[in-house]
Parts: C-alpha cells; sequence; structure tokens
C-alpha cells in the first residue's frame, strides 16, 4: 500500500477519520504504560506530524523502547488533534518499526541543539537536523522558483562545461583536471610535468563560471541562463566563500546594464514572494531561531526598488562617512567586505545595485563606459553578507575587447570562438552571476554559506 507524506496529512489533504499510512523517522517520544507519543517526521514539511499509540497495540512493548530515529510505518486514523500548534494527528491501529538505533546514547544527533561546526562534522547526518532539513526545503524552493522565473520570461535553460580551457574571470583560480599519470607524467625539457597534455593531450579545469560559454547562445537564442556547481581555488577561510558552489548566470541579448540589473532585482523578489508563499513553516523556524524580523524583512524587500549607486559615489560615502576602515578607501580599490557591508548595512539599510567599476578591478569582458575609466559592471550588495551577484554589460566591440585581453595578459587567439561573437553580427549584451549559496544564506539568515549546502567543499574544510 502506498503511503502519505506528512506535509499532507498536516496540510488537510485527507479527511477526518480517513485511515492512511505514513512512514518516517521519530523526531521525540514520550512513552507511558498506557499511550505513547510520538512525533514522526518525513522530511516533506517542517512539523511532524503526532502520533498516538496506545497500549492494546500488539507490539506495545517495543514500542515503549523507540528511540530518536528509529523508523517507522504508521496505519491509524487521522484526527482533529488537541495539542497547541497541531492541526491533526494520527491514532495508530498498527505501528510496523523498519529499523532501530543501535545504542540510542552514543546517536550523535540526540534531539538537542548543536553548533553548526559540530554538525558539519557530522555531513552524513546533519540533513536528519531541524536546522539543514529547513535550510535544505527552502534551498529547493528557490532552485524551482529561478526556474520558473527564467522560463516564464522566455529564457533557456542552457547546460554549460565543467571541464574548461578557459580562465572566465581571468583570477588563476581554476582546479586543474588530468588524466595525466600521476606517477610517470610526461616531462616537458625542463624535466617538470606537462600540463599542457592535462586532458587528453590539452590543458583542462574546472570552470570558474559559465558565462563565456552562454554568451555564445545568448548570441543566437536572445535570453538563455545557466545553473550549476562552479569552482574556485581561491584560499578563502570565509563564512562566505566555498571551493565549490553553485551559481545561477543569466544572459540578454540586446541588453545594456540597466537592463541586466532590472533582471537582478526582478529574479531576487520573484524568489523572495516564491519562498515566503511556499514555505512559511521553515521561514518561521529561522525567524525564531536564527534571525529576528528575517520574514518581515523578506516581505519588505519583495515590495520595493532596490537602491543603485554608482561606484564613484560609494567612494565619495565611504571616505566621508566617518568610520574607521581596516582597509583604507580611494578611488580605483577593490572594496572588501566591511566597505560593501557598510554601504548595505548602514548607509542604504537595504540590497545596493553597484555600478561602474574603475576598469582596473574588473574582467576583460566587462563593456568600456565612455569615460574609458569605468566599465559597466554591477555587484547586487545584500546587508548582513556583502556582494551575491556580479554582473556586467559585456564588451561587444572587438578592437577594445582584444585591447582588453592583451591588457590582462590573455592571448586573444586562444579565445577565436569568443571573438567570433563579435565579429559575425555583435550585438549589446549582458548578464550576471548569482552565488546560489549566499543567496539561501541571505534568505535563511544561516551565516555560513557551509550551513546551506549538501555538502561543503571549501579550504581548510576537512569532511567530506
Ligand atoms: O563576481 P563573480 O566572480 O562573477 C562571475 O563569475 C561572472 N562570470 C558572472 C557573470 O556575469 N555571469 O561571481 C558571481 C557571484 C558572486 O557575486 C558571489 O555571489 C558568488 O558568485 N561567488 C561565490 N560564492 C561562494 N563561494 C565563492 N568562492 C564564490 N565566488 C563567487
Amino acid at each position: 500500500m502506498s503511503h502519505s507524506s506528512i506535509s499532507d496529512v498536516l496540510a488537510g489533504k485527507y479527511p477526518v477519520e480517513s485511515i492512511i499510512t505514513v512512514k518516517g523517522w521519530i523526531r521525540t517520544v514520550r512513552a507511558n504504560p498506557n499511550f505513547s507519543f510520538i512525533n514522526l517526521h518525513d522530511g516533506s514539511c517542517f512539523d511532524p506530524i503526532q502520533i498516538v499509540a496506545d497500549k492494546n497495540l500488539s507490539n506495545y512493548a517495543e514500542i515503549m523502547k523507540l528511540t530518536t530515529s528509529c523508523s517507522l510505518s504508521v496505519t491509524g486514523k487521522i484526527v482533529e488533534s488537541q495539542g497547541k500548534g497541531q492541526s491533526f494527528e494520527i491514532q495508530a491501529d498498527s505501528i510496523e518499526i523498519i529499523g532501530l538505533v543501535e545504542d540510542p546514547d552514543t546517536y550523535p544527533m540526540a534531539p538537542k541543539r548543536h553548533s553548526v561546526e559540530y554538525l558539519r562534522e557530522h555531513a552524513h547526518l546533519r540533513p536528519r537536523t531541524n536546522l539543514i532539513g529547513a535550510v535544505t526545503r527552502v534551498r529547493n524552493t528557490l532552485a524551482q522558483a529561478i526556474h520558473r522565473f527564467f522560463n516564464e520570461d522566455g529564457f533557456q535553460w542552457i547546460a554549460t562545461p565543467i571541464i574548461t580551457a578557459s580562465d572566465c574571470e581571468g583570477a588563476g583560480e581554476m582546479f586543474r583536471v588530468s588524466t595525466l599519470d600521476s606517477v610517470n607524467p610526461p616531462l616537458t625539457d625542463e624535466g617538470k610535468t606537462d600540463f599542457s597534455q592535462d586532458f587528453f593531450g590539452k590543458e583542462a579545469f574546472l570552470t570558474v563560471s559559465g558565462q563565456l560559454n552562454v554568451e555564445t547562445y545568448c548570441c543566437a537564442l536572445s535570453k538563455v541562463y545557466t545553473f550549476g556547481p562552479t569552482f574556485r581555488a581561491e584560499n578563502s577561510n570565509t563564512s562566505r566563500h566555498l571551493a565549490e558552489f553553485w551559481m545561477v548566470e543569466p544572459e540578454i541579448a540586446f541588453a545594456d546594464l540597466a537592463t541586466v540589473a532590472q533582471c537582478a532585482e526582478d529574479m531576487l523578489k520573484y524568489v523572495f514572494k516564491a519562498v515566503l508563499n511556499e514555505r512559511k513553516d521553515d521561514l518561521e523556524f529561522f525567524d525564531q531561531r536564527v534571525q529576528k524580523g528575517l520574514i518581515q524583512r523578506l516581505e519588505t524587500l519583495s515590495e520595493t526598488s532596490f537602491v543603485r549607486m554608482d561606484y564613484t559615489d560609494a567612494i565619495e560615502i565611504l571616505k566621508n562617512c566617518g568610520k574607521k576602515f581596516e582597509f583604507p578607501v580611494e578611488w580605483g580599490v577593490d572594496l572588501s567586505s566591511e566597505h560593501e557591508r557598510y554601504l548595505a548595512e548602514e548607509h542604504v539599510g537595504g540590497p545596493v545595485i553597484l555600478q561602474n567599476y574603475p576598469k582596473e578591478i574588473k574582467s576583460f569582458y566587462m563593456r568600456m563606459n565612455d569615460d574609458n575609466k569605468t566599465v559597466a559592471a554591477m555587484d547586487v550588495l545584500a546587508p548582513g553578507i556583502g556582494e551575491i551577484i556580479g554582473g556586467s554589460q559585456r564588451e561587444d566591440r572587438l578592437d577594445i575587447l582584444d585591447a582588453r585581453m592583451i591588457e590582462s595578459g590573455l592571448n586573444p587567439e586562444d579565445y577565436y570562438w569568443y571573438r567570433d561573437l563579435r565579429r559575425y553580427g555583435s550585438v549589446p549584451h549582458g548578464g550576471f552571476g548569482l552565488g546560489f549559496e549566499r543567496l539561501v544564506s541571505y534568505v535563511t539568515g544561516v551565516a555560513n554559506v557551509r550551513d546551506v549546502i549538501a555538502f561543503p567543499r571549501a579550504a581548510k574544510s576537512a569532511n567530506f
């Protein structure tokens, strides 16, 4: 017999008095000789369902010995619950014990509050906790909403490659992929490993961004996006950096920077609304236990316009704000996290879209502005987290692109395919990259991106 999901039962999908079967794991249990109250969860929603078992059940003696995380199949009648905050409960007719917890005293996920550091050390068991369960459902809702947003707006989803030869961001933070024999690798004339032979005779890396590839499809299908894993070999041991993270990268043809910024704002508001509508249960948990006022903040954000500000104006604000920063501010510097946070948290008090950065601190592909000093780049900075989106209008003029590549130490010939887009029917176009874990962190209030991805891979993170 098929079983019902606990979220459907709690949502009232079945009439009272129906006989149903639910399957799940025990969150908590209170047993006494006449009745036992079991809170059973199956991950389909935040709340468990209360199962009432009475002593007439044939295996009641075993039921009295159950502990957290034992797995059960319960068949019984739905009744309205007398308990506070519970809509329905199940009066069990039969309880099949599927899996016991051997040695409950040493079970690492006992029902109490654990630190996130402790949970990271038990990456295989942490999905069972309230925190990681809620993060997982919200993450799923956000991902589905992102696909929906783009689909409804006529974007095509493109699968860009993971293995690549090009360093999109030009920052030299690529992980090498190799098919070479590590014991007897081919050697160069100087006797060093010949990495140009890496990948079946070529040099290859894990992608840092799907952007350059997705631009090729943009210049044919007009509105496209890629959404997949990306990799950065940056040795940043911070709460915002992962070595493997997911990125959402739309790319729009016949578009300028303002169009790209508007798309970013619309997408964020769309996904905030989706999570408010679809995961109220999990958001209430985050609001109570992780970050007070979170729901109110998301509601406000999904209705108010994001402030736009030029980099040059931001520098003036930072210089004149009277605050002492660890890294001094001058026109031309790359903003660090303390500056980004000041702008979003203290100056604006909400997300801010910073635009038109000095060309020296940005990538070669960003479109040069008429001042010849700045490029049409934008970052979305969010309170509490800093940069969650980076994007730009792309350089669509071949001569300027070539000059920027050479300036950045790249060989234009290696990018012949990227240059071809500018040779054959070039169009103004642009896009952005949203760091998906930073978005999940922002929406849940969970401070460290390592706690919003199933198996974090990061500098100095030991657990795999
Ligand atoms: O600003 P980034 O480096 O931009 C790009 O990669 C562009 N090619 C995107 C594009 O225009 N299509 O990265 C984009 C976003 C950042 O704003 C940040 O949210 C996230 O990716 N990000 C990281 N997230 C987690 N861990 C890291 N190490 C990250 N590096 C960047």
